[in-house]
């Protein structure tokens, strides 16, 4: 269970008074050679298709016969919601050659494959072979489309490609997206950057003031997160400023909404950001040890219209996360350096202790 909306912001009010945050215990150090080594990458693609993953928002796929395409860790996939309502997803490669049964995103009927139209209903079973008479001996129902693991989690589909892990992201999950919550927007684009580098700026509050001196830093603090782990996963606060009006307000009134930037880390690629107006859930696929795809789900709050949303959307695509987006290329050229051999984290960055903890513990099991 998280924190309570009152209990959080009890914590930021302590903290605002004592010039406090939340911290670890410890100070952890990260081989630098874990970024830029190929056989460490190949490994964590490994544990990637054997962890259950965020692949979308259950609002990117709002009706039966709604689909989605992306690749996740390095194979194209498709997922798609059932005339029963329950998602399933398919490697998306057809039976007959191999080609990718469906593109991008859509609604439809079923998939018909468009190089030679072998055709696919939304549960996988391949329903028709055009000129069936010239596969003598090849059986329709050992053709379906393969299968690979779905499980739709608060407002969540993830997938895991082969062979589960046991202990991942889902252990511990709250309920984090609301059903009729819609995806207004999605964006993806790849930078020069390794994906944890990428993740880890997500992690901390640390870098607020230095970082985001005029992006965040004037609307919040440096330095000062509510950080709560659940499972392998974990939340990181950010408070705005204007939380200080709350003092003045009835307890049982407190409510987090409009007062903070919550973060849900959801391990270990993608992260949840609840803004005032509207969530973001960026999924980061590593393409290389040196460059990482961004999926980008822009999703409406409850209670707050599309348009509200799109407006806010603009200010932080053009600023704050351009800061990250460009910390994590620097620090990604910095690895051939030579110079370090250890990324130093210290108690101020407990949540990506916590990340690197899990990723080490998990790599050993595979
Ligand atoms: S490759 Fe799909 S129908 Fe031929
Ligand atoms: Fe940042």
């Amino acid at each position: 269970m998280l924190l309570s909306d009152v209990e959080v912001i009890d914590r930021i009010f302590a903290h605002i008074d004592a010039k406090s945050t939340d911290h670890g215990n410890e100070v952890w150090r990260e081989p630098v050679e874990n970024y830029s080594s190929q056989k460490r990458f190949d490994n964590e693609i490994k544990l990637l298709r054997r962890l259950p993953v965020p692949f979308c928002p259950s609002g990117a796929l709002p009706e039966y016969g709604s689909y989605l395409t992306r690749t996740a860790a390095g194979r194209s996939i498709l997922a798609v919601r059932g005339e029963d309502g329950v998602v399933r997803a398919f490697f998306n490669v057809c039976r007959h050659r191999g080609m990718a049964v469906a593109e991008g995103e859509g609604c439809v009927k079923s998939f018909v494959c468009p190089y030679h139209a072998w055709t696919y209903a939304l549960d996988g079973t391949l329903k028709r072979i055009p000129g069936h008479e010239g596969f003598p001996g090849v059986n329709k129902e050992d053709h379906s489309l393969t299968p690979v693991q779905v499980e739709e989690k608060g407002g969540l589909v993830f997938v895991t490609q082969e062979d589960p892990v046991s202990g991942g992201a889902l252990d511990h999950m709250p309920d984090l997206l609301a059903a009729d919550q819609k995806v207004f927007d999605k964006s993806e684009f790849t930078d020069d950057a390794n994906w944890k580098l990428v993740g880890e700026t997500s992690m901390e509050g640390y870098h607020i003031k230095a970082l985001h001196r005029e992006s965040f830093y004037p609307y919040g603090y440096n330095n000062l997160n509510v950080i709560e782990k659940f499972g392998l996963n974990s939340r990181v606060v950010f408070p705005f400023r204007r939380i200080e009006k709350l003092r003045d307000k009835a307890r049982d009134s407190w409510r987090l909404d409009g007062m903070i930037t919550d973060v849900y880390q959801l391990f270990p690629n993608s992260h949840l950001t609840v803004l005032s107006s509207h969530s973001l859930l960026i999924i980061l696929e590593p393409v290389s040890p040196l460059r990482t795809r961004y999926e980008i789900f822009r999703i409406g709050n409850q209670g707050v219209s599309i348009e509200k949303s799109l407006k806010d959307a603009g200010f932080v695509k053009d600023t704050g996360l351009q800061e990250d987006r460009d910390a994590a290329i620097s620090m990604t050229q910095g690895l051939g350096s030579g110079v370090n051999k250890f990324m130093t984290f210290g108690q101020y960055e407990e949540g990506a202790i916590h990340f690197h903890r899990n990723l080490d513990r998990l790599l050993k099991k595979i």
